[in-house]
C-alpha cells in the first residue's frame, strides 16, 4: 500500500492569525482517514487548501509523489462533498449527476452511461427520475457523493457531510459511505467534529486542535493511548461517557 497524499510543513494564517501550524501527515492509498476536531480548529481550511481553492503560506503537498502545491483544482483528481449538498432542486437525480459531466470534454459524450453506473453503485437506481425534495436527507447526500464520484477523483474529501441530517439518516449514511468506499476503492479524507462518526468509520484518525495535529493513529490507539490530556478528554472520556449513558438507559 503506497502513500497517496503527503503534506509537509503546511502553514496558513488569516490576517496574521495562525490557523494551521506546521501540519505534516500522509494518507495511504485507499485509506479512510478522519480528521477529528472541535469547531474552529482548522479542518475546513485544510480541506480547502488540499483541493486547491485556498492558498497557503508555507509547505508542500504531494500526491502520488508529485508536488501539486500549485496545481489547478481541476488537475488534482480530488472531489469534495460539503455539508450542504446544494443539488439543483429542479433537476432529477440523473440530471444532477450528469450535470458536472457536461462540462468535461472527455466524459460529456458518455455522461448518461457514467451517471447511470454510479447512481446504481451508490444504491439510488430506483430514484433516478426523482427530484431532490422527494428524497431523504441521506439520499440527497448520496446524490451529492455520486455527483462527485462521476468525475473519477482518486481522493474524495468530506467536510462534515452529516451535519444537516437527523440521527437515523446519519447512521444509515455512515454505512453507505463505507460501502461506497469499498466498491470504489478510493482514498477518503473525512472531516468531522463527531467522535463516534470518526471512530465508527476510520482506519486512522487525526485529532486536531488549534491548527495543530495532536495525534494520528488507529481508533484503538487513540482511545487507549491518547497522546495528551486534550485527546484523553475529547476522545476517551467522551466515548466512555457515551457508553455509560447507553448502559444506564438500556440496563445492559
Ligand atoms: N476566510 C477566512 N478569513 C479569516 N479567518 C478565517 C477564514 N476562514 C477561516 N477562518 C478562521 O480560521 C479558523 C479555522 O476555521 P475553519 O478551518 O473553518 O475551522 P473548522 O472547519 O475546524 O471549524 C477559525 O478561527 C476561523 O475563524
Ligand atoms: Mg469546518
Amino acid at each position: 500500500m503506497g502513500i497517496k497524499l503527503s503534506i509537509e510543513h503546511l502553514s496558513k494564517s488569516f490576517g496574521g492569525k495562525p490557523v494551521l501550524e506546521d501540519i505534516s501527515f500522509a494518507v495511504n492509498d485507499g485509506e479512510f482517514l478522519s480528521i477529528l476536531g472541535a469547531s474552529g480548529c482548522g479542518k475546513t481550511t485544510l480541506l480547502r487548501i488540499l483541493i486547491g481553492i485556498e492558498g497557503f503560506d508555507g509547505g508542500t503537498i504531494y500526491k502520488d509523489g508529485k508536488n501539486i502545491s500549485s496545481a489547478h483544482p481541476s488537475d488534482r483528481g480530488m472531489g469534495i462533498v460539503f455539508q450542504n449538498y446544494a443539488l439543483f432542486p429542479n433537476m432529477t437525480v440523473l440530471q444532477n449527476v450528469m450535470y458536472a459531466l457536461k462540462f468535461d470534454p472527455a466524459r460529456r459524450e458518455h455522461a448518461r452511461d457514467i451517471a447511470l453506473d454510479i447512481i446504481e453503485k451508490v444504491g439510488l437506481g430506483e430514484q433516478l427520475n426523482k427530484k431532490p425534495h422527494k428524497l431523504s436527507g441521506g439520499q440527497q447526500q448520496r446524490v451529492a457523493i455520486a455527483r462527485t464520484l462521476a468525475l473519477s477523483p482518486d481522493i474524495v474529501l468530506f467536510d462534515e457531510p452529516m451535519s444537516a441530517l437527523d440521527a437515523a439518516n446519519r447512521l444509515t449514511l455512515r454505512r453507505e459511505i463505507k460501502d461506497i468506499q469499498s466498491k470504489f476503492g478510493i482514498t477518503m479524507i473525512y472531516v468531522t467534529h463527531d467522535q463516534e462518526e470518526a471512530f465508527s468509520m476510520s482506519e486512522r484518525i487525526m485529532v486536531m486542535e488549534g491548527g495543530k495535529i495532536l495525534q494520528l493513529d488507529t481508533p484503538k490507539e487513540v482511545y487507549h493511548h491518547p497522546a495528551n490530556d486534550f485527546v484523553h478528554n475529547f476522545v476517551t472520556v467522551h466515548l466512555e461517557e457515551k457508553i455509560r449513558s447507553i448502559q444506564e438507559s438500556t440496563g445492559v
